[in-house]
């Protein structure tokens, strides 16, 4: 922790309080009220954090208002032009870029985990071919506590290095495997002359019957949606991973927990929700309805991949997801897809109307990642799975971090509690 010079002094109930502030590398100071309650006897209420900060980290900072992601210190828009998935991968679990001797080692290691135990297999029959991948994903990531035993003792840092790995290399197997469920096709085995992406696209669309070339335009682009997605600070999901684990929780049974706070609409399902309404909405002679729904306060429709907690401004990732759309489209010889048409022109619509503009409301991560996925050949039932697949290096790095600081206790919220107070037990022909 930096310097904590500084403080700040609370007046409560007749008594004054010192409280430290703690100043961060970049970003705005921060309150310690770790004493408060035993200092001043009361608590800080602050339900949705939109206020409060869980721990410290050096992993990624976001600058809301400037629309700045840097992922130990490097900007994402640099990341996504000039390096790819598995760099990043390294960057976020060790903190600095890998020389070329260290990348190797790092994607063989990754290679060599990514099939599965062959029992595994045996998990995915057990759902019916319909149930939506992501409840698929959280059973299949949560039973890998039931197999995977020499990397569950998270007080070994070795045991630690190998489930990180296991995950960040099985995540793509288990997806795709979903998705042959979900469709009733073989399961496809990994491949380890395929990168990263390309194989993850090879197990998903390549079918025994024939032979299957993964297009390098499409392989870039899945690579760049993964990194796009890789990490975003204390998420939803991260601060689920991160509250799991300091329970002293297995890793496995951590990240399926994280998987399963992504896949709520107003999180990481928000990229299928968006594409089902830009398909609701179907041509821009029907924004202006939607726009107005958006906006009255009787109806609870939200538009789906706008809007962020902490940017309020363009959400850096939306920006490089729509330039990626525009390429992806364009070399597949998609023209004028009407769904990127739609969302070119709410997002127009929208930025001009000050209820957007007032309340800082700008597309977000999700508002183009489904229009590309879609032109990729996956279902909607498959972008949150990509998303999860994508965020499981971020939550095993937040874990990672966590876990091996001494200073780590078990997150215990308090509450404002506002029930009934002590009162008798009154028999029941008394009532
Ligand atoms: C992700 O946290 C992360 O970093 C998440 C993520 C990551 O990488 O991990 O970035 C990934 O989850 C992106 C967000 C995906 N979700 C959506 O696109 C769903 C639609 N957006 C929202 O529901 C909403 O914007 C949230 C959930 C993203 C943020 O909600 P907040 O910060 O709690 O803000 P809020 O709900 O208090 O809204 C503030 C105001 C409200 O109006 P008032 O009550 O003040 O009058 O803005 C309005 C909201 O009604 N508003 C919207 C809106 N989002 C907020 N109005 C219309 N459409 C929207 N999308």
């Amino acid at each position: 922790m930096t310097d904590t010079t500084k403080s700040a002094t609370l007046s409560i109930g007749g008594q004054s309080v010192e409280l430290p502030v703690l100043s961060p590398s970049v970003g705005p100071d921060v309150l310690d009220i770790r004493k408060l309650y035993a200092q001043a006897g009361v608590f800080t209420y602050d339900p949705g954090y939109t206020s409060t900060a869980s721990c410290d980290s050096t992993i990624t900072y976001i600058d809301g208002d400037e629309g700045v992601l840097l992922h130990r210190g490097y900007p994402i828009d640099q990341l996504a032009s000039k390096s790819h998935y598995l760099e990043v991968c390294y960057l976020l679990l060790y903190g600095e870029l890998p020389t070329a001797a260290q990348l190797e080692d790092f994607e063989t290691r990754i290679t060599r985990h990514t099939m599965i135990h062959e029992q595994m297999h045996n998990f995915f029959r057990g759902f019916r071919r319909d149930a939506h991948p992501m409840a698929t994903m959280v059973g299949v990531v949560g039973a890998m506590s039931a197999f995977y035993h020499d990397s569950l003792d998270i007080s070994d840092p070795w045991q630690r290095e190998v489930a990180s790995i296991r995950l960040i290399a099985k995540m793509p197997t288990i997806a795709a495997m979903a998705y042959k469920y979900s469709v009733g096709q073989p399961f496809v085995y990994p491949r380890n002359d395929l990168d990263y992406a390309a194989n993850f696209l090879h197990m998903c669309f390549s079918v025994p019957a024939e032979k299957y070339e993964v297009n390098p335009i499409l392989s870039r682009a899945m690579d760049r949606i993964f990194t796009l997605h890789a990490d975003h600070e204390q998420n939803a999901s991260t601060s689920t991973v991160r509250l799991a684990s300091s329970s002293g929780a297995n890793p496995f049974a951590c990240i399926a927990a994280g998987i399963a706070c992504l896949w709520g609409p107003a999180h990481g399902g928000a990229n299928q929700a968006c594409l089902e309404m830009l398909k609701e909405i179907g041509s821009v002679d029907r924004i202006p309805e939607f726009i107005a729904r958006a906006k009255d306060k009787n109806d609870p429709f939200r538009l789906m991949g706008f809007g962020h907690r902490v940017y309020k401004n363009f959400d850096p990732r939306a920006t490089v997801m729509k330039q990626s759309a525009d390429e992806v489209l364009d070399l597949l010889g998609i023209e004028d897809n009407p769904l990127l048409q739609v969302a070119k022109e709410l997002e127009r619509i929208a930025l001009q109307d000050d209820y957007f503009a007032d309340k800082k409301l700008f597309p977000n991560v999700d508002f183009y990642s489904g229009i590309i996925l879609e032109a990729m050949g996956f279902p909607t039932s498959m972008f949150t799975p990509i998303f999860a697949l994508s965020r499981t290096v971020g939550w095993v790095s937040q874990w990672k971090e966590m876990i091996s600081d001494p200073q780590m206790k078990i997150g215990r919220p308090r509450q404002l509690y506002l029930g009934a107070t002590q009162r008798d037990y009154v028999d029941v022909e008394n009532r």
